[in-house]
């Protein structure tokens, strides 16, 4: 991976909430163009906050966060998209509407937004429920909508919180495959915030695990399996392996928090 180009670089990120909550602290993390790295960690150990950090939707108060070499700092760009969890779809536009919507704002011509949306929503398989409006369609679909939004509008990089983890299993997976798929084929990079330790080890080729209070990396544990990841059983020797690894640091992690609350009497 190194003798790829840095895409997204933060130095000693420090984001702190008033009054007092210490979200990040000196966090460093480079992720290289063509990675598909996830994050995880203890809830509130700043995972989301790091995110939308990286998509400018927040600011800091130390350290610095390029893209591309430039200066990331409460400047949101499509070329670093977000799929969230909780899918925020335009309630008074139908799936369709709402992917054509992104594009027109991009700034694309009619008729290339019909071409690039109608792609993606056949891709993604919007296409089945195209005409539907947000509340006349499941989790799962808005996500596939979100999603289907997102690829549509070819970002350098695809910044994901959590959008599996109010998924059935079957459109979780199906979705996990879909994102693994697209980043293969369009050379995408992808920042993948989770708590399952199965989906991280599955999807990416770096985990990233963070600790609490204050928000640091831990340790980042390198996947070395296919990147034709779709090919590798679930239930693989290795990924199994690389599973026990992260569970354990994540669970030294969450003692560590729960200590740290007795003591200070939370
Ligand atoms: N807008 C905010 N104002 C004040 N504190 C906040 C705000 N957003 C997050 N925090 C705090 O910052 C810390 C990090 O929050 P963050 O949401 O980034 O954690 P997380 O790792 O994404 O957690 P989870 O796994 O539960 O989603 C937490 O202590 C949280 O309470
Ligand atoms: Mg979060």
């Amino acid at each position: 991976m190194n003798n790829s180009k840095v895409i997204l670089k933060a130095t000693n990120l420090t984001k702190v909430y008033p009054p007092d909550i210490w979200a990040l602290d000196r966090v460093s993390l480079e992720i290289y163009d063509g990675e598909f790295v996830s994050i995880i960690g203890p809830s509130g150990c700043g995972k989301t906050t790091f995110l939308r950090i990286a998509a400018g939707l927040e600011d800091y108060q130390e350290g610095e966060v390029l893209f591309n070499g430039e200066k990331v700092f409460k400047n949101c760009d499509w070329r670093r998209s977000v799929i969230y969890q909780d899918i925020r779809l335009l309630p008074w536009m139908t799936a369709q509407e709402n992917i054509y919507f992104g594009l027109e704002n991009k700034g694309l011509p009619k008729d290339e937004v019909r071409r690039v949306g109608d792609k993606w929503m056949k891709i993604i398989g919007v296409d089945n429920f195209k005409d539907k409006y947000p509340h006349e369609i499941s989790e799962g679909q808005k996500q596939m909508v979100g999603m289907a939004r997102v690829c549509a509008l070819d970002p350098d990089i695809v910044l994901c919180d959590e959008p599996t983890s109010s998924l059935d299993w079957h459109t979780r997976r199906y979705l996990q495959v879909e994102l693994l798929k697209y980043w293969y084929n369009e050379n995408k990079t992808v920042l993948f915030v989770t708590h399952d330790v199965e989906e991280a080890v599955y999807l990416s080729q770096r985990v990233v695990c963070m600790s609490a209070r204050p928000g640091k990396i831990k340790e980042i544990i390198d996947i070395d399996l296919p990147k034709e990841r779709w090919e590798v059983a679930r239930d693989d020797l290795k990924v199994l392996e690389y599973a026990n690894k992260v569970a354990s640091i994540l669970s030294e992690e969450l003692k560590r928090g729960k200590e740290l609350e007795l003591k200070e009497g939370h």
